[in-house]
Formats: C-alpha cells, sequence, structure tokens
C-alpha cells in the first residue's frame, strides 16, 4: 500500500457483543469477554498495520442506562484487561490515552488507568480508548473552554477537544452492520472516511482491519488529484 493512502487514525464502534452472545445462547458477558479478546487482537494488527493512532469506543456516556449487572460486568473486564496487558502495552511502545469523562468510574479503575497513562506515557504509537465519552458533550465542553479564553471558533474548539494530540481521523469503522455514529467523534468525523461492516465485534482481528485500511486506501485513490 502506499505510504499516502495508509491510514493514521483508525477509529471503531465496537458492536455486536450481545448478539455474537445471543446467537451462541451464551450469556451478554461472554460476548463482552470475546469483545476483551477482540480488542487485543485488534491492538496487535494496529501494530502490524503500522497505524499511528487507533481509538475505540468502549463505554459511552449512554452505556450508564444499561442494566447494573451488564454494568458492573463491562467494568470487571475493563479490571481486568487493563491489569493483563499493561506490560505488553509499555514493552509495545503503546501509549495509552483516555478521552471521556473516566473519573466517574470507581476509584479502584481511575487508580489503574492513570497508572496506566503514567506507565505508557512515552509510546510512539498511541491507543485512545474512549471512556465515559460522548461526542456532544465532548464539543459543548471544548466550546466552553474556547469561551473562556474568547475564542469560539473551529480552531478554538479544537485545540479543546480530547483528541487535540492525536492526527486527524482518517478512518471510521463500526461492526455489527449498524449504521449510526452513536455521539461518537462527531466533530473529527467531519472529514473521515465511514465503513460499516457486517462483522459482530467479537468476530473482529487482523483481517478485517487490513482490508478496512485497504478500502481506505481505495478510496483515497479515486478521491486523489481532485
Ligand atoms: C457493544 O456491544 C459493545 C460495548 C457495549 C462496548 C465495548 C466493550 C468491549 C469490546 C469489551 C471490552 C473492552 C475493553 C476496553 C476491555 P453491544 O452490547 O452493544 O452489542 P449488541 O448491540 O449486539 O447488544
Amino acid at each position: 500500500m502506499p505510504e499516502s493512502s495508509q491510514p493514521r487514525h483508525v477509529a471503531i464502534i465496537m458492536d455486536g457483543n450481545g448478539r455474537w452472545a445471543k446467537k451462541r445462547a451464551l450469556p451478554r458477558a461472554m460476548g463482552h469477554k470475546a469483545g476483551g479478546d477482540a480488542v487485543k487482537r485488534t491492538v496487535e494488527a494496529a501494530k502490524t498495520l503500522g497505524l499511528e493512532c487507533l481509538t475505540l469506543y468502549a463505554f459511552s456516556s449512554e452505556n450508564w442506562k444499561r442494566e447494573e449487572g451488564e454494568i458492573s460486568d463491562l467494568m470487571n473486564l475493563m479490571r481486568r484487561f487493563i491489569e493483563r496487558e499493561l506490560d505488553a502495552f509499555v514493552a509495545n511502545g503503546l501509549r495509552l490515552k483516555i478521552i471521556g469523562d473516566y473519573k466517574a468510574f470507581a476509584p479502584d479503575i481511575v487508580e489503574k488507568l492513570e497508572d496506566a497513562l503514567e506507565r505508557t506515557k512515552d509510546g510512539s504509537r498511541t491507543l485512545a480508548v474512549a471512556l465515559n465519552y460522548g461526542a456532544q458533550q465532548e464539543i459543548a465542553r471544548a466550546a466552553r473552554l474556547a469561551a473562556a479564553e474568547g475564542e469560539v471558533s473551529c480552531e478554538g474548539i479544537e485545540r479543546h477537544l480530547y483528541t487535540a494530540d492525536l492526527p486527524p481521523l482518517d478512518l471510521l469503522i463500526r461492526t455489527s452492520g449498524e449504521v449510526r455514529l452513536s455521539n461518537f467523534l462527531l466533530w473529527q468525523s467531519a472529514y473521515a472516511e465511514m465503513l460499516f461492516v457486517d462483522v459482530l465485534w467479537p468476530d473482529f482481528g487482523e483481517e478485517h482491519l487490513r482490508a478496512a485500511c485497504e478500502e481506505f486506501a481505495r478510496r483515497e485513490r479515486r478521491y486523489g488529484g481532485r
């Protein structure tokens, strides 16, 4: 793939854990667990494919509306994921970044996340995880901060988005066949390519990410030169 048409920043709405579990007559928690395995595979694939930044929608500000038991399953999954994967992140030069109001999580999770942020801060590639994230909330927050500086312009707002230090979003993928943005990276998607794939998140892996990057390259070639 030519250097210029390789996406630098890919974001994924990881959807379909519940349906994956239902198809197998398993509890939803098993779908989320398999979703965690897909996260691990995809983070590794992002390295293989040379992405500078991968952003994953792990917990939206609307996810608090789910049943208490499911929220607690997701929180436990997050605890275990950080415990198991942090050393590999550091070893692989991955910088963790969190977008969203993660301080609303339980104190032990906030502590684990902040420890992970500190330990990975020198990484050269970025894994951005959206936690308690909503794009409208992000834009409102950035506008408030920009207003306090007296500059409510696009540039002024952009400077205060959580993603201000990340490369521009090139490609946004949603799994599971749903065709919605669900309050994810609304500002950042202004010029991004979008890809809605008919794969449930727990089945997602390197071949799908590779195919998505190739599709991005084809679209780039089609529109290139204009
Ligand atoms: C959508 O499935 C997925 C989520 C609710 C969030 C994503 C969470 C994970 C992939 C778990 C692991 C994450 C980390 C960072 C360890 P859904 O329940 O909405 O699926 P459905 O629409 O089929 O019910």
